[in-house]
């Protein structure tokens, strides 16, 4: 944290979680304050699994100009609107607090050096952007020392992208849009902690997508131009959508969380392909996966399983913990024990599993085959806390990056 010293390194680190969403953010009102047209509501993923760790520093002995370098890599932020976006908010906070106490160092005045690491694949589909702009915003605020909530952390994270708002919290999160102009009332929030419902598992079965997807931003403001279907979720589905998912986490009702799960990724889906022209993120094995979880949930005679989809074909799969030997048995018995992913924190119980919870002939065999071929890696995670302040700093005292 920062000393008094104004030659000195001042750093804070931090992780930050990824999110998936179960009611899906598809849309801008604004799209410079980054505003959407709906709330959106999403479960944060345990940071045992996926996380990015970002340390923020700051010294007047640094080169003039902020750097973020991410995976060992120089990014080029200075062309960034988004990321530079957050840094302006976070330091006109800071200017202020100095502003109102002389004896506070100048850090506000001084080149910020930030060196992140997602400890898996970025830009791939796994939500790289939410904790990515969430560990930024958390890290730069924890080297500042600014007193806002995470609450109100959220309006500078949404501005670097619009789920990242989402990660800055534990548990099961909505982001409210807000109705005034200015998007100050546009913030997340925590529904419930993790602890509340700490049963909740997701299961990431990770395609190989052909070709690159149309990246999310111009997907949904095609969306929003052409499609007649759009307005209709916006304005009617999503704000009973999420009054009902509110009450089944409340609750802790899992069937009825799961339905809204698998039919609001169904809608959001619905409104690409209304789209003109017409966007597609799920493929064939996205579909296969779809019928597993209908044909599990049918096998077993209750709804066990959810998946959801956002911009491109991978699927997320949730499920109750008690469940884990019919839902992920049943996959890990489809997929075989060597899929890349399977080993890790979640795994314990499911190691000694290898009959499928729900026999495979209650599957439709194209399914089988389908899921077998196309996916490649699995993560077996849960629902985890948000960002954590940690001391294993990506930079060091004197101000070089550590080369792990
Ligand atoms: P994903 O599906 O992984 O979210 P996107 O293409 O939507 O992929 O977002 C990837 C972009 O998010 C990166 O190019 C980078 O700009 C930003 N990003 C990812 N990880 C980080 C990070 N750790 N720190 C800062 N920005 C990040
Ligand atoms: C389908 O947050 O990546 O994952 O605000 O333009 O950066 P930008 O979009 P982004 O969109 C996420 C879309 C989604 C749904 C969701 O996470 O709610």
């Amino acid at each position: 944290m920062a000393s008094a010293s104004s030659q000195s390194v001042h750093r804070a680190t931090t992780t930050a979680p990824v999110n998936i969403a179960v009611i899906k953010y598809w849309g801008k009102r604004d799209t410079t304050l980054n505003l959407p047209t709906n709330s959106s509501l999403s479960v944060t993923l345990s940071q045992r699994s996926l996380r990015t760790l970002t340390t923020a520093s700051c010294s007047a002995n640094y080169p003039a100009e902020d750097t973020l370098n991410l995976n060992g890599k120089p990014q080029e932020i200075q062309s960034s609107k988004r990321t530079l976006a957050c840094l302006s908010n976070l330091r006109a906070l800071r200017k202020s607090l100095e502003d109102a106490d002389a004896s506070l160092p100048k850090l506000s005045a001084m080149p910020l050096r930030i060196v992140s690491e997602n400890n898996f694949p970025t830009a791939a589909g796994l939500a790289s952007s939410a904790a990515g702009f969430a560990a930024l915003v958390r890290a730069v605020a924890d080297l500042y020392s600014l007193p806002q909530s995470p609450k109100e952390l959220s309006r500078i994270a949404r501005q670097g992208s619009g789920s990242a708002c989402r990660s800055l919290m534990g548990g099961y999160v909505a982001w409210r849009t807000g109705e005034l102009a200015d998007g100050s009332d546009s913030l997340a929030e925590e529904v419930a902690p993790a602890a509340h419902w700490p049963e909740m598992r997701a299961l990431v079965l990770v395609v190989s997508a052909e070709k690159k997807d149309v990246p999310s931003t111009e997907g949904m403001q095609t969306t929003v131009n052409t499609s007649e279907l759009f307005a209709h979720r916006a304005k009617t589905v999503v704000p009973e959508r999420m009054n009902a998912i509110e009450a089944a986490i409340r609750d802790r009702d899992f069937p009825k969380f799961a339905e809204i799960t698998m039919r609001d990724s169904n809608t959001f889906h619905a409104t690409c392909l209304d789209s003109w022209p017409p966007i597609f993120y799920m493929n064939d094995v996205s579909r296969a996966a779809v019928r597993l979880v209908h044909d599990i949930n049918q096998a077993v005679g209750r709804t066990v399983a959810a998946y959801t989809f956002d911009a491109g074909p991978n699927a997320v799969i949730y499920y109750e913990e008690k469940d884990e030997e019919l839902v992920a048995g049943t996959v890990k018995a489809i997929l075989g024990a060597d899929t890349t992913g399977w080993e890790g924190p979640f795994y314990e119980k499911l190691a000694n599993v290898s009959a499928p919870g729900v026999s495979l002939d209650k599957i439709d065999s194209r399914v089988v085959s389908g899921l077998k071929e196309g996916v490649n890696r699995v993560i077996l995670t849960g629902v985890g806390e948000g960002p954590i302040s940690v001391q294993d700093h990506l930079v060091t005292e004197t101000g070089e990056m550590v080369n792990n």
